[in-house]
């Protein structure tokens, strides 16, 4: 479902739609490799690092929680990446991005 987010990746950065991304629901995917974690706060697209600071599995958004939950030992990160229930101790990193028209460009570097 996430996945038609993603557009065909680009020579510098990748691409993915905005307007799918509605606040109070979650989107995982990939771009690449790299797995992606998308919500909106406020209005404001977040975009993090889909990966768990305390081991490295991925997240997945709870609806009940309104956050990323990881299934692997239960750390909850609120809907911008910051860490409420370990055992992680540390937040999801936030990727740096622009927006071309509709789509989310990631910035290189992060
Ligand atoms: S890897 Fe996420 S809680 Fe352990």
């Amino acid at each position: 479902m996430a996945r038609e987010y993603v557009l065909a990746g680009a020579a510098e950065g990748l691409l993915m739609k905005a307007s799918g991304i509605a606040e109070g629901k979650g989107v995982t995917f990939d771009i690449g490799r790299r797995p992606i974690a998308a919500t909106r706060v406020a209005g404001e697209l977040i975009v993090l690092e889909n990966v768990c600071k305390h081991e490295g599995c991925e997240t997945e958004w709870s609806a009940k929680e309104q956050g990323w939950e990881c299934p692997c030992h239960g750390s909850l990160y609120a809907a911008d990446g910051t860490v409420v229930r370990g055992p992680s101790e540390a937040d999801l990193d936030r990727l740096d991005y622009h927006l071309d028209g509709d789509e989310i460009v990631l910035d290189q570097g992060r």
